[in-house]
C-alpha cells in the first residue's frame, strides 16, 4: 500500500466530495497558510464569540484547572496551533513534565515554540508534527508520566457525532487514564450564532472561499470565486451551524483533473460546527469512556471547558 502525499489526498477528498449527490469539501482543508491567517482574523470579530469567550473563562479558571492537575505530568495539546490558549494554562501550571504540542502545521509549531521557550525557559517542549489522531510516542523518561490533554476551540463541534466519539475514545487511549480538558461551544440564540457565521466584514466568507482558491492554486481548479456565494445556516435537527458554497449559476468547473457540474443554487457543503447542550455533551463523551467530571461556563453560558474524567 502506497503513502499518499498530502496533495494526492487532497485531490481525492476533492474529487470524492464533488461527485458526491450532494457535494461536500472536508473543513480540515480550510487551514493553509491564507486560511489559517482569515481564521486568526475571524477570532478577532466582534460578531465571533467562541475564541475570546473561551480565552476569558481560560484566564478566569487555569489556577482551578491547574490545582486538578496531577504533579509531573505531561499536557498534551490536540491540534495546538499558536498555543495562544495553552499559554494562560501553562503560566498557571507548576511542575508539568513537559508539553507536547501536537499540529499538522510544522510552522505553526515552531513559532509557538519559539515563543513559549522564551516565556517558560524551564519547561520542556516536545513538539509533534501530525495529524491528532495518530498514536503516541514519548521519550522514555516521561512515558510512564500522567497525562492531561487539552484539547480547545470547541474544534470538536467540526465532527459528526460517530467521528466526534471516535475522537474522544482516541484521545482516551492516547491519555492512557489521564484527563481531558476539553473546550465545548454550547447551543445559544440564533441572533448570537448566525452573525458569528456570517460577519459584517465578510471574513468568514473569505475563509470559506478561500477553499476554492486552494483547489485552483494546488489542484489546477478553475473556479470563478465571484460564481459563488457563502452560506451559513443553522440545522435545528443536527444543533449544528452549517457553512456552505452556493453556486450563483449553472457552471462546469475542473479540478484534479475531473471537471464536476454545478445546476444554479447548489451547495458545496463545507464545515459543521455543533453546538451542544450540557447534557448531550455528556452522553457524547460517555459513549467514548468519558465521565464529565468538572464543567466551567462563562456568565452567559455559551460557551463552556470541560474536564472529562476516564470512566
Ligand atoms: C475552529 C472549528 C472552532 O467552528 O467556530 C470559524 C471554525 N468556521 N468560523 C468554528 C470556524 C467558521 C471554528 N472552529
Amino acid at each position: 500500500m502506497s503513502e499518499l502525499t498530502e496533495r494526492e489526498e487532497f485531490a481525492q477528498a476533492v474529487i470524492d466530495g464533488l461527485s458526491a449527490p450532494k457535494k461536500t469539501l472536508p473543513c480540515r482543508y480550510f487551514y493553509d497558510a491564507r486560511g489559517s491567517e482569515l481564521f486568526e482574523a475571524i477570532t478577532e470579530l466582534p460578531e465571533y464569540y467562541p475564541t475570546r469567550t473561551e480565552m476569558a473563562l481560560l484566564q478566569a479558571r487555569a489556577s482551578e484547572i491547574a490545582a486538578r492537575a496531577p504533579r509531573g505530568a505531561v499536557l498534551v495539546e490536540f491540534g495546538s496551533g499558536s498555543s495562544r490558549k495553552t499559554e494562560i494554562l501553562l503560566a498557571a501550571m507548576q511542575g508539568l513534565a513537559a508539553y507536547v504540542p501536537i499540529d499538522v502545521s510544522g510552522a505553526a509549531l515552531d513559532e509557538a515554540a519559539t515563543r513559549l521557550r522564551q516565556r517558560f525557559p524551564a519547561l520542556r517542549i516536545l513538539p509533534v508534527t501530525g495529524d491528532f489522531g495518530a498514536p503516541l510516542h514519548l521519550p522514555s523518561d516521561i512515558a510512564q508520566a500522567p497525562r492531561i490533554g487539552f484539547f480547545p476551540g470547541s474544534t470538536i463541534g467540526n465532527f459528526e457525532p460517530d467521528a466526534a466519539r471516535d475522537l474522544l475514545a482516541g484521545m482516551r487511549k492516547q491519555l492512557a487514564g489521564g484527563s481531558l480538558i476539553i473546550g465545548v461551544d454550547l447551543r445559544k440564540d440564533l441572533s448570537v450564532l448566525l452573525p458569528a457565521y456570517n460577519d459584517a466584514a465578510g471574513v468568514t466568507a473569505d475563509f470559506n472561499l478561500n477553499l476554492l482558491v486552494r483547489i485552483n492554486r494546488e489542484l489546477g481548479g478553475t473556479f470563478d470565486l465571484r460564481a459563488f456565494r457563502h452560506e451559513a445556516v443553522w440545522n435545528e435537527a443536527d444543533s449544528r451551524i452549517e457553512m456552505h458554497l452556493v453556486s450563483r449559476k449553472s457552471q462546469d468547473v475542473a479540478a484534479a483533473g475531473r471537471t464536476f457540474h454545478f445546476t444554479e443554487g447548489e451547495h458545496i457543503h463545507t464545515e459543521n460546527s455543533c453546538k451542544y447542550d450540557l447534557g448531550a455533551f455528556a452522553q457524547l463523551a460517555g459513549q467514548a469512556g468519558w465521565r464529565v467530571a468538572r464543567v466551567w461556563t462563562d456568565p452567559q453560558g455559551w460557551f463552556s471547558l470541560q474536564e472529562l474524567d476516564a470512566a
